[in-house]
Formats: C-alpha cells, sequence, structure tokens
C-alpha cells in the first residue's frame, strides 16, 4: 500500500515538473495563436495533475480501509471457526446445527468483524493443525492456553475459565484427587485432562476417547473408573446419565481462549478488541448466563 502511495506522489511530482518545464518553453512566442496553445497546455497539465491526485487520494483511502481491518480470513468474508462440538455448553449440536458459548462468542465477534461466521466441526486434537494450516480462522473449544499451545499458536484474551474435574459413579471407592492412583482414567484425546493425567498417573493408566461423551459411556459401563473433563462438561454429562456425581476437588484451574495463526497478527488484535467490547458491554456474560444459568445472579 505504502509502496502504491509513493509511485503515485512520484507521478504527480513528474507531472507538476513537465507543466513547470512547458510553461516557459511556450512563453517567448508572442503570437495570439501560440499563447492560446500554452494556455491548453497549462490546462492540460493541470487536469492530468488533477486525474493524478484523485488517484492518490483514491489509494490513500484504500490504505486507510483496509488498515481498520487489517487481517486477512481463510475465507473471504467469513470467520472460520475449528471447534470439536461434543463439548456443552460450549459447543454442542441442537439438530443440525453447532450452538453454544463458543458459538454465540465467535457470531458475535463475527459479527464486529463484519463477517460471516463459519464453524467447523473436528476431532479437537486436530483444531491446532487446522489453525498453522490455514483451515480454519480461529480454534474456539473452550480450549485451554497452555505453554506448549502457544509454541504453535497464539491465543486470544482469555474469554472463560474451565476446571479440570473428576467423574465418578455414585458409588466409587474414588473419593478425592488422591484415590485416582492406579485407577483407569477415561479423558478426551489431546485435551489437557489427557496431558495432565498421563504425566501425573502414567499412560498406561489412561484411555483417550475421541469425544467426551465416549469417555463418559466407557465410565457408564465401566471400562474406566473415573473421566478427568472441564466443569462445565462434566455438569452437562452428569446431568444427561444417571447414577454419576463429581468429586469436590479440582484438578487443575485453566484460562480459555481463542487460537489463532501466528502469521495472523492483524486477526489476533481485531478478534481481541471485539472480545473486549463484548465484556464491556455485557454480551459475553448474557451468552454465559443463557448456557450457564446457575452463573447468572
Ligand atoms: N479445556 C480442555 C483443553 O483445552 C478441553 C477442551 C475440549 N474442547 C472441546 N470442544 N472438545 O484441552
Amino acid at each position: 500500500m505504502k509502496k502504491k502511495i509513493a509511485l503515485a506522489l512520484a507521478g504527480l511530482m513528474m507531472l507538476g515538473l513537465v507543466g513547470c518545464a512547458a510553461a516557459p518553453a511556450a512563453a517567448p512566442a508572442a503570437a495570439p495563436a501560440a499563447a492560446e496553445e500554452t494556455e491548453e497546455a497549462a490546462e492540460e497539465a493541470e487536469e492530468a495533475a488533477e486525474a493524478v491526485e484523485e488517484a492518490v487520494e483514491e489509494v490513500a483511502e484504500e490504505a486507510a480501509a483496509e488498515d481498520a481491518e487489517g487481517f486477512t480470513t481463510v475465507q473471504e468474508g467469513y470467520l472460520t471457526m475449528g471447534t470439536n462440538a461434543y463439548f456443552p455448553p460450549y459447543e454442542f449440536y441442537e439438530g443440525d446445527s453447532i450452538v453454544g458459548i463458543d458459538a454465540e462468542i465467535a457470531a458475535a465477534i463475527a459479527e464486529k468483524l463484519g463477517l460471516e461466521l463459519k464453524i467447523e466441526d473436528m476431532e479437537f486434537d486436530s483444531i491446532i493443525t487446522a489453525v498453522t494450516t490455514g483451515k480454519v480462522d480461529m480454534g474456539l473449544a473452550g480450549m485451554t492456553v497452555t505453554e506448549d499451545r502457544k509454541k504453535n499458536v497464539n491465543f486470544s484474551e482469555s474469554y472463560a475459565t474451565g476446571v479440570q474435574v473428576v467423574i465418578v459413579p455414585e458409588d466409587s471407592d474414588i473419593a478425592s484427587i488422591d484415590d485416582l492412583e492406579g485407577k483407569m482414567i477415561g479423558v478426551q484425546l489431546g485435551t489437557t485432562g489427557d496431558i495432565y493425567c498421563s504425566g501425573d498417573y502414567g499412560e498406561e493408566n489412561v484411555e483417550q476417547f475421541n469425544k467426551g461423551n465416549d469417555a463418559v459411556m466407557a465410565l457408564m459401563t465401566g471400562k474406566v473408573d473415573c473421566v478427568v473433563i472441564d466443569n462445565e462438561p462434566a455438569k452437562s454429562y452428569v446431568a444427561a446419565n444417571e447414577g454419576l456425581k463429581i468429586l469436590d476437588t479440582e484438578y487443575v484451574v485453566e484460562e480459555y481462549a481463542a487460537a489463532i495463526s501466528k502469521e495472523n497478527e492483524p486477526l489476533l488484535a481485531a478478534i481481541d478488541a471485539a472480545l473486549a467490547e463484548l465484556k464491556a458491554d455485557g454480551t459475553l456474560d448474557a451468552i454465559v448466563a443463557k448456557y450457564i444459568p446457575a452463573e447468572a445472579e
């Protein structure tokens, strides 16, 4: 953009020089015809200068518009979000459409950026790669900010807090985190629950499932002794399945944020600005309250 302006300015300056040079050359001719010609030439030069000036203005306006947006998206006019839609109340299917806190926050961000939202459902484990390879603009999936993930993607400001909790059958002998040693733990593949449990209790004691639901089903059928997962999905799973409970003790407290390509800093800035506005005007709270009524005081 700057280059274009510079070129246009150079053009303008050249015309200016030509105009100056043409006038003295024609001036010595005293004949009326010559005077007319001189006048004509001057007019022409003036017109040309005006045209260049207009062009410069146009280019500058274009540049300003681009600066206001400043970012590009995977598909023009769209904000493409990658998620794993088996994570209520953040993202889940209602019929054929994906709804939930993240889906609504993304829609609100897209609106602020003048874009239309497009949601791509994928394995949780694939979201970061989808962001880094430019398949999606942002990962929004109740995704925890971790130092390891930060090596691959940029994270927006946090928009929610998550807590890793333990789901057990109501009659389980697991009473607290300290009883997990030697138990079979179900997790969703690639989540922080998976990462922490594999580290703390050994991979041989962790069974990974593609979806949180699958881990909970395994718990229902006794294939695992407990499931470690984020607190809000845990609440929905326990509400939807008889005979399960959540342990009182919190395993890990975390922050959720949007993951964006390191190559798209302007988009990160735009999303952060949109999030700040949504926080300030109460939209974010209203969305959360809609899906987590208990927190709406
Ligand atoms: N907060 C956890 C993590 O970032 C789990 C997120 C799972 N999200 C999902 N949409 N399935 O690893």
